[in-house]
């Protein structure tokens, strides 16, 4: 059975209870705790019109939403609309009121002009028929809080002695400085995927009482709580050299006299495994997260490249909900700088790919693994070997929502 629900933005006159009510039934109890928190995040997200509504018989069955985030490609930073909160009405699933509401989603993430769109999936089908696909991972690394007490000491390489760099509390009123640090060291270690979220949010997060959150001068934040009574949680650490990578670490390591282990979400390539002195740390994947390209030619323009690279390969690409991005292009890098050109139709078999092969080869996952997922025909060695030089990278994401 095909429902046809109305679908438009939450306002502030519809019952916000409903839309929580909704997730419990979708995603189980809500702490009461945390039950403020959840109200004050939904009256953000309807007061920015980024939640829409499915409603039927002017019931509400569906909800599905997006952050206004930052996402950071090999040294340059994306609008990125992140998805999250999809649900709907336990009796009204199966009856595509889900694929309604995000492929009216995705044109409205189109129309306010998001580049890239991330979500993490409970179930891929819906994402996957709108052009999402896996693109990389969330990480969780463990390692015990006193491996981090004593550093392996750095290779004499010439380099003069650096002192360590003060670190001081950081609060609310610390936002800015703290968004100016992850994105000096995003774009500095050329990262791909890690995201970054508007102030407001970011001072929230720094106003929560459990964490306890660092400067270290203006090159490195740490932010961690306890977890549990022996364990610490950590949930961000960046820094931009060695120094405040250790001004930082030194302080999480002075808590070794109660605290056992430190589960914190890093990336896959942190620092951390490099300077800890014995092989402590145990990264495993946590999530794996989707990304769809939402306008081919601005993202591709956006984003960074190694600008070693210098290529040019023709494409094919399909996109039916996005035609747009449709067409005959030519993909050329130089110099750090990528585009996507319309070309004339081949006669050479060029690289074919539909968005959601294009999605994924745009994070940097192999095109051999994407032609045996059967996302991508034609060309040949050649042309993957220059799609993956321009791509290249890890993609990994921090933030989970
Ligand atoms: C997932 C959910 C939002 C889908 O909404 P829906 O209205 O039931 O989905 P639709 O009827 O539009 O179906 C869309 C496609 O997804 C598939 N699908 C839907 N729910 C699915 C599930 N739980 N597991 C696997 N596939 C599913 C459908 O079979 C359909 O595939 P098809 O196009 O190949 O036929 C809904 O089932 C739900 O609220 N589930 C519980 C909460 C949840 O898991 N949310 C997702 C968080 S990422």
């Amino acid at each position: 059975m095909t429902v046809s629900p109305q679908i438009r933005p939450l306002t502030p006159d519809d019952d916000l209870e409903d839309e929580l009510e909704l997730r419990r039934r979708a995603f189980g109890p809500i702490d009461p705790g945390s039950r403020p928190e959840w109200l004050a995040s939904l009256r953000g997200s309807v007061a920015a019109g980024r939640i829409l509504g499915a409603f039927a018989d002017g019931e509400l069955v569906g909800t599905a939403k997006y952050h206004d985030m930052r996402q950071w490609w090999h040294g340059s930073q994306l609008p990125m609309a992140g998805v999250a909160g999809v649900k709907v009405a336990p009796e009204a699933r199966g009856t595509r009121v889900g694929s309604r509401l995000m492929s009216t989603l995705l044109a409205d993430i189109a129309d306010r002009g998001y580049l890239v769109s991330v979500l993490f999936p409970s179930t891929s089908p819906i994402y996957r028929s709108l052009g999402w696909e896996y693109g990389g991972a969330h990480h969780e690394v463990e390692l015990p809080v006193r491996s981090l007490g004593s550093l392996a000491p750095a290779d004499q390489l010439g380099q003069q002695a650096a002192s360590l760099p003060p670190v001081r509390r950081a609060g609310p009123q610390d936002a800015a400085a703290v968004i100016s640090v992850l994105d000096l060291v995003y774009r500095a270690s050329r990262s791909c995927g890690p995201t970054v979220r508007e102030p407001e949010t970011v001072a929230r997060w720094l106003a929560d009482p459990e964490n306890f959150a660092y400067l270290a001068g203006d090159g490195g934040f740490v932010s961690y709580g306890w977890h549990g009574r022996h364990n610490l949680w950590l949930h961000s650490h960046a820094a931009i050299d060695r120094e405040h990578a250790v001004a930082l670490w030194r302080v999480v390591s002075s808590h070794a006299s109660m605290a056992d282990k430190l589960t914190a979400v890093l990336g896959p390539d942190d620092p951390v495994s490099w300077l800890v002195r014995e092989p402590d740390v145990t990264v495993r994947q946590h999530a794996a997260w989707m990304l769809r390209v939402v306008d081919a030619r601005a993202a591709v323009a956006a984003r960074g490249y190694p600008s070693a690279v210098e290529l040019a390969v023709r494409l094919e690409l399909t996109d039916p909900q996005q035609p747009a991005n449709a067409g005959s292009w030519l993909l050329s890098v130089s110099g750090g700088k990528g585009a996507l050109e319309a070309a004339p139709a081949a006669s050479s078999a060029p690289l074919r790919l539909g968005i959601r092969g294009f999605s994924a080869a745009f994070c940097g996952v192999p095109l051999s693994t994407l032609r045996t997922a059967g996302l991508v025909a034609g060309g040949g060695p050649a042309d993957d070997e220059a799609v993956e030089c321009a791509f290249a990278g890890t993609a990994y994401m921090l933030d989970y929502f």
